[in-house]
């Protein structure tokens, strides 16, 4: 992009305090601040202003789970339906591991944490180890296609290569890198990282099928015959991966996608639970949870909002592409961004001052017309590691493995 043309784009935008420092910049940096003024979606930052009005809900009604004894009942036959799938190349997965991590407070990937005691037990190795099974099961790889981003990308992909990704075969293995967000003060007004680069974070992980789309692998995946796509975070250490029962269940339903669920430790556990919204099936956030809510009972009087969501998805391949086509909502975050002040100097907040722009991968399942919640053992297949200690850290996702015999 020329000069020129970045100048208008920021003039529209009301952001021409980017450009402060252009005239001191290397021929290098002028260059790369004029490419990431072209590639940033700045209209985001009008969205800073009406924070509040972005996301009235509709009518929340209970949904209806797929619970373990119904599971339990049809194993064998969702299992086949689901190994079938995969032994014929109809299943891919998509680990989402573009986040920053930030409240695990290291500056490497969050997959590249080792949780190991007595040896190395990276959480991407786990991962690994968990598909392993069903590639073992279905004896067929299953292609797995890793989201990184901006920030991690490089340390991630050299880390798979130093580890011979861990015993999977690289040609199953796709890198892509999601696309970043500016990081605005409160008034929406973009900071500067450095001279040269305006603050930028992941978009969040909604943006995954477009990127994958951006990156031409939608166009691979079609050409390979993958129908279906299990979406996962990378911090759940116990997370199935392509498990054969899911997917046989959600296909046996004939439903579009499928969501892993585990009921709620609590009423206000700090989990999205399953729901319809307007007859449309959806995830109520734990904030968004009233009193009302929580002391709903369904028909069966049991609690109605019981079912919290782990980050596992499966969606259809072609639903994808209607659901690109939509705008997600914009999820607009409060967060700590590091920022060059009035003197150019770089200061590291020790408090939010600002805010990303986020799209969840929650959001599509709301453009879906179904969706199976499919309920699993807590404590064998939900891990997630989002701190170092206390809830949901190291610490007891540890005590996890162990009790599920995964050596430390
Ligand atoms: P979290 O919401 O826990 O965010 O991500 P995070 O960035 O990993 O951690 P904090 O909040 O900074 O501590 C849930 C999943 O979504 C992925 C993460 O990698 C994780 O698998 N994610 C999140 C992305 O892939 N991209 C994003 O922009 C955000």
């Amino acid at each position: 992009m020329e000069y020129r043309e970045a100048y208008e784009k920021l003039e529209e935008y009301g952001q021409l305090h980017v450009l402060k420092y252009y005239d001191e910049l290397s021929g290098y940096e002028k260059e790369a601040l004029l490419k990431q003024i072209e590639e940033t979606d700045l209209a985001v930052l009008k969205q800073a202003g009406n924070k509040t009005e972005l996301h009235p809900r509709g009518k929340i009604t209970p949904i209806e789970v797929m619970r373990l004894p119904a599971i339990e009942a049809r194993r064998e036959e969702y299992t086949k339906i689901g190994l079938d799938a995969v032994k014929t190349g109809k299943v891919g997965a998509v680990l989402l591991a573009g986040g920053m991590g930030t409240r695990l407070g290291s500056d490497a990937p969050k997959g590249v944490y080792n949780i190991g005691l007595t040896k190395d037990v990276f959480i991407f190795q786990r991962l690994i180890e968990n598909l392993m099974d069903v590639v073992r099961a279905a004896d067929a790889w299953v292609p797995l296609y890793v989201m990184t981003s901006d920030k991690n990308h490089e340390a991630t992909t050299a880390f798979f290569k130093e580890k011979n990704y861990f015993g999977y075969d690289p040609e199953y293995v796709t890198f892509f890198r999601q696309d970043m967000a500016p990081a605005s003060d409160y008034d929406g007004r973009v900071y500067m990282e450095e001279k040269y680069k305006m603050a930028t974070s992941p978009n969040g992980n909604g943006g995954w099928f477009l990127s994958m789309m951006k990156w031409g692998i939608v166009d691979k995946i079609k050409a390979a015959g993958v129908e279906w796509l299990n979406v996962f975070a990378v911090d759940n250490v116990l997370q199935r991966i392509a498990d054969p029962c899911f997917v046989g269940a959600v296909i046996a339903a004939g439903s579009a996608a499928g969501a892993k669920v585990v009921k709620k430790n609590a009423p206000d556990e700090k989990v999205g639970a399953m729901c319809l919204e307007d007859g449309r099936p959806s995830i109520v956030e734990y904030y968004e949870m009233t009193e009302e809510l929580m002391n709903a009972k369904d028909a069966a009087g049991e609690p109605a909002y019981d079912f919290g969501v782990i980050l596992n998805y499966l969606f259809r391949e072609k639903d994808l592409e209607e659901i690109a086509a939509k705008k997600l909502p914009l999820h607009i975050v409060e967060k700590k961004i590091p920022y060059l002040d009035e003197n150019g100097m770089p200061v590291n907040p020790e408090s939010p001052n600002g805010y990303k722009f986020e799209q969840l991968v929650l959001d599509m399942i709301h453009e879906l017309d179904s969706c199976l919640p499919y309920e699993v053992v807590r404590n064998r297949e939900f891990a997630p590691i989002k701190n170092k200690t206390g809830i949901d850290s190291v610490e007891s996702a540890r005590a996890l493995c162990r009790e599920n015999g995964i050596e430390l």
